[in-house]
């Protein structure tokens, strides 16, 4: 395993996009300092503050005049020429987006620069800063006292610097150029179905860390029947003294050696070991603990296979009663969830509808999200936003599409509720997209065999009634999971009654999307659109006819609640919102939220 995953990180290595730290850091219990609150902003279109009149980044020129906004200047003599000033210029919140903040900026795409001053914490004894992101839509340029520390690109996944040697001890000051504007060779690209929120939507934090601190961890049931947990910690720092594992309710406590890379490897047998599941979401404090330095996390033990055309957790046969939700919460505005709360509300939704799982579309969702799912027992399909018709062909996309895979399953791979990965959302079968996804599953297996790997794929149909799903990246595939729309994109309700499905592949089936769209409070017959009735009634034939695939192992309904997407333009019904949720933006309960329900009671 451990040479497998050296490869993969050396590989990663060898084609890496440029982004700020080569590997992955542990932070959800540790102590920081918070950055988040009011920063000052300047909105750029043209990226003045980044580029010359001849688009040379200034970033990139050492003439002392270059004067990108980064360098946070102020006038010192009457003759100065500056034409900016961060103090004097409006302020956004931290976390959030930038849409929902003003509406100025509801349609807003492009480049807002954001200011940060801050004094330097103390460092006794050597201690090290760490600056953290939780995620910035969709390209971040990262500067600190005007020097640049780094880019990253992709709007939802973790980064960080160390920035100790860069820090004065006062007002020092952080600029980061944030850039949400869409690119056909980006990660997604350029069209999607929901909204491009920008900006720093997670959180931004100082982490003081010891000189040799743990960076990260990974912990493992190996095997159910013996109870074997296994794991890795890497420290990062000069001196590698012993590494304890403490694990008090299992009685473990054991001490292991770090090799020269500052990485120790374990592996105990467990004595009454609850394994995690919906029922029992059963979750350990773990303690490290390397020279001073302390991560505590909580983590679960499970296991989760395929067999057949079923799938199993901890051995045993589960269906999947789940519902896709967009990382979005309307109420107060809405917009990108910024805060637990919201992340909770979502999820107490989806309990209430009777879910044991949640797809969490189209992208990585914040950590809250998947943490507290994993504690109210909630399994979770975690996916990146390799959405519809990605540049295949460019090298530089799957390179984007790889470090965003492997950012989300460095974040999240010690949640036991996570149970499949996901490549992909409804993606043209070309031989492009083919070596694109075969690639990426091969990565994605590299870095965390231990879940199940799925994409979301598209149906066809072989005859007139019968569909089919014929994708070659089935093959490779653990569970074959596809959309459908049977009802609302494809006839009328009532047509779900004459389809048939042939899913040749001897694998588990998951409904991945199905269902059409409602505006809450809009009442009629079932065959008026946009009723809450004729989605009732697409959901009561929906179920009907999926209930009777063979190897059906779950579905994920699209979607919890209604969502903001540019693509939805009816007066009076969308308004800028999809309306497939079985809850309106605000949490009103359609009565098709009331059908799934029943159908999950029974399962
Ligand atoms: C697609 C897509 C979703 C989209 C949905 C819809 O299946 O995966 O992102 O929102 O259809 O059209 O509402």
């Amino acid at each position: 395993m451990r040479k497998i995953l050296l490869f993969c990180l050396l590989s990663y290595n060898l084609f890496i996009i440029p982004c700020p730290a080569s590997d992955n850091m542990q932070v959800y219990y540790r102590d920081c300092i918070s950055l988040n609150g009011e920063w000052n902003i300047i909105v750029d279109p043209y990226e003045n503050g980044y580029y010359n009149y001849r688009l040379e980044p200034f970033d990139q020129m050492n003439q002392a005049w270059a004067t990108g906004y980064y360098g946070d200047k102020k006038m010192q003599s009457p003759g100065d020429l500056i034409e900016y000033d961060f103090d004097k210029s409006p302020v956004l919140q931290v976390p959030g987006d930038w849409n929902t903040q003003d509406p100025k900026f509801y349609y807003y795409e492009g480049t807002i620069w954001y200011r940060k001053k801050f004094d330097a914490p103390e460092l006794p004894d050597g201690r090290r800063v760490i600056l953290y992101f939780g995620a910035v839509n969709y390209r971040a340029d990262v500067y600190l006292n005007s020097k640049k520390l780094g880019t990253h690109v992709g709007g939802f996944t973790p980064f960080y610097f160390e920035i100790t040697d860069f820090l004065k001890d006062s007002d020092n000051s952080l600029v980061i150029k944030v850039d949400n504007k869409r690119l056909k060779e980006g990660v997604p690209t350029l069209n999607t179905d929901w909204w491009n929120y920008g900006g720093i939507t997670r959180d931004v934090k100082l982490l003081v860390l010891p000189s040799t601190f743990i960076k990260d961890y990974s912990i493992v049931l190996e095997s159910s029947s013996e109870k074997i947990i296994k794991g890795k910690v890497v420290v990062d720092g000069g001196t590698h003294e012993k590494i304890r594992i403490i694990i008090p309710e299992l009685k473990v406590n054991s001490s292991i050696s770090p090799d020269e890379n500052g990485t120790a490897e374990f592996s105990f047998q467990a004595e009454k070991l609850e394994l995690w599941s919906p029922d029992n979401p059963r979750l350990y404090r773990i303690e490290i603990t390397a020279d001073n330095d302390t991560l505590i996390d909580s983590v679960g033990f499970r296991t989760i296979a395929v067999e057949g055309k079923q799938i199993l957790l901890n051995g045993k046969p589960i269906f999947l009663k789940g519902i896709s939700i967009h990382e979005e919460y309307a109420t107060d505005g809405g917009g990108r969830v910024n805060a637990a709360w919201q992340a909770e509300q979502l999820l107490d939704w989806a309990k209430e509808l009777s879910c044991n799982f949640v797809r969490l579309a189209h992208y990585p969702h914040n950590e809250d999200m998947v943490r507290i799912a994993e504690r109210k027992g909630i399994m979770v399909w975690s996916e990146i936003p390799v959405y519809w018709t990605i540049d295949w062909k460019n090298e530089s996309t799957f390179e984007n599409a790889r470090n965003q895979l492997r950012e989300n399953i460095l974040r999240d791979r010690n949640r036991a509720n996570i149970i499949i990965w996901s490549l992909a959302n409804e993606t043209p079968v070309t031989p492009a997209r083919n070596e694109f996804l075969t690639k990426l599953a091969e990565c994605a297996r590299l870095l965390d065999n231990t879940r199940l790997i799925s994409a979301a794929l598209e149906k066809h149909y072989k005859t007139d009634y019968v569909a089919v799903v014929e994708d070659p990246l089935a093959n490779i595939l653990d569970i074959v999971s596809f959309n459908e729309y049977i009802g609302w994109y494809d006839g009328l309700p009532e047509k779900c009654n004459q389809v048939s499905w042939e899913i040749s592949y001897n694998k588990p089936v998951f409904i991945s999307e199905f269902g059409g769209g409602a505006k809450y409070g809009y009442h009629g017959d079932i065959d008026l659109r946009w009723t809450e009735e004729f989605q009732e009634y697409l959901y009561i034939k929906s179920l009907n006819m999926l209930d009777q695939i063979d190897g059906l192992c779950g579905m994920s309904p699209w979607i919890l609640t209604d969502f903001r997407s540019p693509r939805r333009h009816l007066p009076e019904i969308q308004d800028d919102f999809n309306r497939k949720g079985v809850l309106s933006e605000k949490g009103e309960k359609k009565k098709s939220f009331f059908v799934l329900r029943e159908y999950y009671k029974k399962k």
